[in-house]
């Protein structure tokens, strides 16, 4: 069904903005925590993905915890009311405040990613008097066939603990009274387009668990992270992402122990469908063998195009005139400050607006002030 946008009133706002479809991102919810209760698999959103306050207060409503990769989004987070003890703390450079901060609070677990880490999480939960639960990272070594720049599970990637460093890591947490070791987490990469690289993922994180088994050690947490793909090229036939394939994978290939519990931190699959960036068309700008149509919003609004070569779908809400074909760029002074080239598009002029497709994810929250521009207001269906 296609996305309606409420033009009348989209005329009176100032563009460029961002714009949430409640009723999406309820539906998709509601898709989410049916079939992750099936299993009882706990849901910690990668806040990361978008960390606009009202997002974040819709998503705890649903019950579901915070995975955090900064002190910034733990206090987000609980800002927002997620309780303390449904926030994970995830990131290979958590800095001293940050770690306190998670003390002070009593979050449930740090996904610790190497011995130093472990070390200095130790070192500030004995100043404290307190004891600090840590999943290890693992870097499983599975590649998720995705864009190198956010594959984060193979060799290369700084992320996690090699498994063959494992035994090591273990040999320094008997030694570190402060913390205790309660799971193993994982992530190998965001955006992944099929289930097969999950299954592999499933199938090494047995081998990890059974190595960490003939060290004595049980492990009752297991996280898989985030990762599930959305479908940027048809947001209206597809607005909700496959979560039922996606937790009948990890059922099937990874048959949890009672005493187990098994979460995820999906970001992208969440909130990826539910927002899209409305811009106005500043100029229609003709070329020697192309036709521009120059936005009022940029790569400081929407960076994924020229980051990583993103698709995101374009379309001229204000025009059903026929279709032409033009190079879509925004306004900041860089040749890379181009969502699409040489796209169909009804005719447009001076004025359209435009709305940037699929952007809820990793959209407002990576928005800069490049250029002295502002950020962008974000409104959502139901308020407006
Ligand atoms: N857990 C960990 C440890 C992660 O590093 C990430 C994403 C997630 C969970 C959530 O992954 P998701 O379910 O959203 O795929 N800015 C990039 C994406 C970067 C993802 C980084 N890590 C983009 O715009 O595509």
């Amino acid at each position: 069904m296609k996305q309606k946008f409420p033009m009348d009133t989209f005329q009176s706002l100032t563009t460029p903005f961002y714009y949430y479809d409640v009723n999406v991102l309820n539906h998709t919810l509601q898709a989410l925590t049916k079939e992750a209760d099936k299993y009882n698999y706990h849901i910690h959103y990668a806040v990361k993905a978008n960390a606009n306050p009202r997002i974040l207060s819709i998503i705890r409503e649903y019950g579901l915890g915070a995975d955090c990769v900064s002190g910034g989004e733990i206090q987000a987070a609980l800002n927002a009311g997620f309780p303390a003890d449904k926030i994970v703390f995830a990131g290979v450079g958590k800095a001293d405040w940050e770690i306190n901060l998670g003390l002070d609070h009593a979050i449930f677990c740090y996904n610790a990613e190497s011995v130093p880490e472990l070390e200095v999480i130790n070192e500030l939960a004995k100043s404290k008097g307190k004891r600090a639960q840590v999943a290890l990272r693992i870097n499983p070594e599975v590649d998720a066939n995705t864009h190198h720049h956010i594959t984060t599970g193979t060799k290369e990637d700084k992320f996690g603990i090699n498994r063959e460093q494992l035994g090591k890591v273990l040999d320094k947490l008997n030694t570190l009274e402060a913390v205790r070791l309660i799971g193993i987490h994982c992530h190998i990469g965001s955006q992944i387009p099929d289930l097969k690289p999950f299954q592999k993922l499933c199938k090494r994180m047995i081998e990890i668990q059974e190595q960490l088994a003939e060290r004595g050690v049980k492990i009752e947490h297991i996280n898989f992270g985030g990762g599930l793909g959305i479908d940027y090229e048809h947001p209206d036939q597809n607005p909700i992402p496959d979560f039922k394939s996606y937790f009948e994978l990890f059922h099937t290939f990874f048959p949890a122990e009672p005493y187990q519990q098994i979460r995820f931190e999906p970001g992208r699959s969440i909130v990826g469908q539910c927002g899209s960036l409305i811009s106005k068309v500043l100029y229609v700008k003709e070329g020697t063998f192309k036709n521009f149509v120059v936005l009022d919003a940029g790569f400081t609004e929407l960076i994924r195009p020229a980051l990583y070569g993103a698709y995101h779908q374009i379309e001229n809400l204000s025009s059903d005139a026929p279709e032409e074909i033009y190079d879509v760029v925004g306004p900041i002074c860089e040749s890379s400050d181009c969502f699409a080239k040489a796209i169909r598009l009804n005719k447009t002029k001076r004025g359209d607006l435009f709305a940037l497709r699929s952007a809820g994810a990793y959209g407002e929250v990576m928005a800069s002030q490049y250029n002295c521009r502002k950020l962008p207001n974000a409104y959502f269906s139901d308020l407006l």
